[in-house]
């Protein structure tokens, strides 16, 4: 505290020496100048001023606890006006006017330097400040500004020092910022800017000083690699990264703490032989810390706390001679903590803090000893292939560690969240089968092991035509969502997140994000990642990998990723019922995608194991790719249910409820109202419109002639359809809406049945497109076929 006052005290006496001798200020100024005092509501430090002031004689300075006041001139004109009050300042009374002060303070032309400091302002930043063309310091901090910062001020030319710190100023940084040409000292910490950092301001040739700490900025910093003069750059507490900033060799002070930047430090620091500060803590930086960073000539500071460093650490690691203060604590360090950094080496008023690593050490103060040899052992099972770069690598420690998994539901999932039934009968199956698996686990490392190898098994099998199933580093999803930027947000829900994403090859994806529960088993998480690293089938939509998050402090897992394909092309309803001419899909098209969601409910049920069955299958979940594959986007992922089970207590299915015995025949039931709606063209919400329907369709299997069958079906596809093939169709759907769960069809029997539509319907389409062509096809050259009474039972 004491010494600003100290250095401001010597600052007004120079400025007083380098006064020139009493020149009477221009009396419009000193009426100016009254004006001013009036608008500030007559501040304490002002309080001395009068007409008859001799304000270019030194009269008009003051400097008390309350507050500070100096006016200098150059000749008979101001050319500094320095009014500072204490901090924290209550605002000026309503009557006050931002704009009336800036209006005055205009009649001052030859106005350089002004300082505005805690005096109470209040309002939007006023455009005309731009009139002030003279202007080359401002400095308004600690007032109540508020809006944006206005385009006006992009015509001050000669502007060098732009302070605007603790306000609340907002909206987006803009670019005309970067192009003021004489700006050297930009601060604008501590207020509420948002969005991204102009990439004009890494074009700024005169920029030494950057500071945009604590506001809301996000994304990337611009490449700031060419402003030589840039010395200091704080911008802490915002959203940015998670790419390092790239930065000239000669900067002094580099502050990214509570940030997200990601991956690992760029080699190029060890080269900053200026560097005097370095504080990259609370961000998300992965890797392998470089102990050479201790040495720098210039370090007085190295903060590196509260991130996921990995490496060993040596005994023998230099430290320079400024070292003063040093935190590796919150990492994942191993190895002894340089004896440099130790009494006696180290220097008297050094601090170093090292805690919560896995440095040898046995005052307690590091992380448990089975979590720092899991880090050791996932290094010793990434495969070659994750090792591209220090971030992927370091990412892949951090992914596969304790390897876990949570499950989920891919775009269809905000439906899924609105009525998600927690399906009784089915989650006592899934119950019973699980906890067989859970009693025969052993202790988490082999386990870990065998996951491992799991996941190399599926690598070979991706005959998917989608991407292997993978370990992914939280630094690759950073990535893909723009640091999980808020547009990229799909929904949300207690449990979690669903983001779109892009990965680096520009697969899209979708990502869930699960919280998870401290009393979670490693080997009931290890069970899950097991399923879902299963979850793989061309009519799924299909888990691509997974990644976790854990908490630093005692390395449980905090966060699931899960992340999943992303299908492009809308929900099987927005093609059916609900999609506009044009756009709704044909009678063909329809069956393939009713054969698709079949095949999909087989591989739930009978293609992994312990099968999923209550699967809570709607239309909307069917999701479309672009070749108009159907893909189930929502099925019953046991980590989800439980999850959900203990958020919800349990709810009912939507439709059906069956005994335990014939859990599969619900989801068999649900393809029946899915199947209901595809034929009818219908849009079907309760459980009266399908009993309605339901009756419909007896009466129209029913006709002896066609007719009733015609207008049951959607008009849109009922000109276009074999009688045989439509009527297949609806036998089936009728069989998966039986009352009595034991008359519904298996899904072999169903998927057999639509098969044989689908080829009634080819060859009817065959043959009218012949005789349209006019050359007409004898009834005896068609393949004859069994009757459709003897297939459908
Ligand atoms: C604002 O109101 C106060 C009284 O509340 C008065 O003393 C002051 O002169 C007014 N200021 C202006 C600029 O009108
Ligand atoms: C702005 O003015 C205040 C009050 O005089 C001072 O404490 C602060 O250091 C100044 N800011 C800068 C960046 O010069
Ligand atoms: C931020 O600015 C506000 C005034 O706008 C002030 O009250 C607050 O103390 C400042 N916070 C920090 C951390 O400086
Ligand atoms: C940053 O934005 C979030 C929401 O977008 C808001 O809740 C928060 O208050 C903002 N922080 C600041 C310092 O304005």
């Amino acid at each position: 505290m004491a010494r600003p006052d100290h250095l401001l005290l010597i600052f007004f006496s120079v400025l007083l020496a380098l006064l020139p001798e009493t020149t009477q200020l221009q009396p419009s100024q000193v009426w100016t100048l009254i004006k001013i005092q009036q608008l500030l509501n007559d501040p304490p430090m002002l309080s001395h001023w009068r007409h008859s002031t001799d304000f270019c004689g030194g009269a008009g300075g003051f400097m008390g606890p309350t507050g500070s006041a100096a006016v200098l001139c150059y000749g008979d004109t101001v050319t500094q006006l320095h009014i500072a009050g204490a901090p924290g300042s209550p605002p000026l009374p309503r009557n006050f006017s931002v704009g009336a002060l800036v209006t005055t303070l205009s009649r001052l032309p030859d106005l350089k330097v002004l300082t505005l400091s805690s005096v109470g302002l209040w309002g939007p930043l006023p455009g005309k400040l731009g009139r002030l063309a003279a202007l080359e310091i401002v400095n308004v901090s600690g007032n109540y500004l508020y809006g944006d910062i206005p385009r006006g001020m992009s015509r001050l030319a000669g502007l060098q020092t732009l302070v605007l710190d603790d306000n609340i100023l907002g909206g987006e940084l803009p670019a005309w910022i970067g192009t003021l040409p004489s700006l050297t000292v930009l601060s604008l910490r501590n207020n509420t800017f948002r969005g991204a950092v102009p990439e004009s301001i890494g074009s700024m040739p005169s920029l030494r000083s950057l500071v945009l700490a604590s506001n809301n900025l996000s994304g990337n910093l611009p490449d700031m690699s060419r402003l030589t003069n840039l010395q200091a750059i704080d911008v802490s507490g915002n959203s940015l990264g998670p790419a390092f900033p790239k930065l000239g060799r000669k900067v002094v002070t580099v502050v990214l703490s509570r940030n997200r930047f990601g991956g690992g430090l760029p080699e190029a620091l060890g080269s900053f032989y200026l560097l005097e500060r370095l504080d990259v803590s609370w961000n998300r930086f992965v890797g392998p810390f470089t102990p050479a960073l201790l040495s720098l000539p210039s370090i007085r500071y190295l903060s590196i706390a509260g991130n996921r460093f990995t490496g060993t650490l040596s005994d023998k690691a230099l430290c320079g001679d400024n070292l003063r203060f040093v935190d590796l604590s919150l990492n994942l360090l191993m190895g002894s903590v340089p004896a440099c950094l130790r009494s006696p080496d180290r220097k008297p008023d050094t601090v170093v803090l090292v805690s919560t690593n896995c440095l040898d050490s046995s005052d307690g103060s590091q992380r448990p000893s089975p979590f720092c040899q899991n880090q050791a052992l996932a290094v010793g099972i990434m495969p070659g292939k994750e090792r591209r770069n220090a971030a992927s690598k370091a990412g892949f420690v951090a992914g596969i560690v304790m390897a876990t998994l949570v499950a989920v539901s891919v775009v269809g999932f905000i439906v899924f969240f609105t009525v998600r039934k927690a399906a009784t009968k089915g989650s006592k199956a899934r119950t019973l089968a699980t906890s067989e698996e859970e009693s025969s686990s052993t202790g988490y490392p082999s386990k870990l092991l065998a996951d491992a190898r799991y996941i190399s098994q599926t690598v070979k099998l991706g005959a998917l035509g989608i991407p292997s199933y993978r370990s992914f580093s939280l630094v690759e999803l950073e990535a893909a969502t723009n640091n999980f930027e808020n547009s990229y947000l799909l929904g949300q829900d207690s449990l979690g997140e669903m983001y779109r994403g892009r990965l680096g090859n520009g697969t899209p994806v979708t990502i869930r994000t699960l919280k998870i529960k401290r009393s979670q088993t490693t080997q009931s998480l290890n069970r899950h990642i097991d399923t879902i690293s299963r979850l793989r089938h061309q009519n799924l939509v299909s888990a691509l990998g997974h990644c976790f998050e854990y908490d630093l402090d005692d390395s449980t897992v905090t966060q699931l990723y899960i992340v999943f394909e992303y299908v492009q092309n809308g929900n099987l309803r927005s093609r059916i019922s609900q999609g506009t001419e044009g756009c709704k899909l044909t009678w063909s098209q329809r069956i393939s995608a009713a054969i698709g969601v079949a095949k999909g409910i087989q591989f739930l049920h009978g293609g992994i194991i312990p099968g999923l069955v209550g699967n809570d299958l709607r239309i909307t979940n069917i999701l479309l790719d672009q070749n108009h594959v159907a893909k189930i986007g929502n099925y019953n992922i046991p980590i989800l249910a439980e999850a959900m089970k203990s958020e919800k207590g349990g709810a009912g299915n939507k439709f059906q409820t069956d005994s335990p015995m014939y859990s599969d025949k619900t989801d068999i039931f649900d393809f029946g109202v899915i199947l209901l709606e595809v034929v009818s063209g219908k849009t079907i919400t309760s459980m009266y419109e399908v009993d309605i329907l339901k009756e419909l369709l007896a009466w129209a299997i029913a006709d002896e002639d066609r007719v009733r069958r015609r207008s049951f079906a959607d008009p849109a596809v009922s000109k276009g359809c074999s009688d045989e093939s439509l009527r297949t169709v609806m036998e089936i759907c009728q069989r998966c809406l039986a009352k009595e769960a034991a008359q519904r069809p298996s899904v072999e029997d169903v998927l057999w049945n639509l098969q044989f539509a689908a080829q009634v319907q080819d060859d009817w389409e065959v043959e009218a497109w012949s005789s349209g062509g006019g050359s007409p096809v004898s009834s005896s050259s068609r393949v004859t076929r069994p009757s459709r009474l003897n297939l459908s039972r």
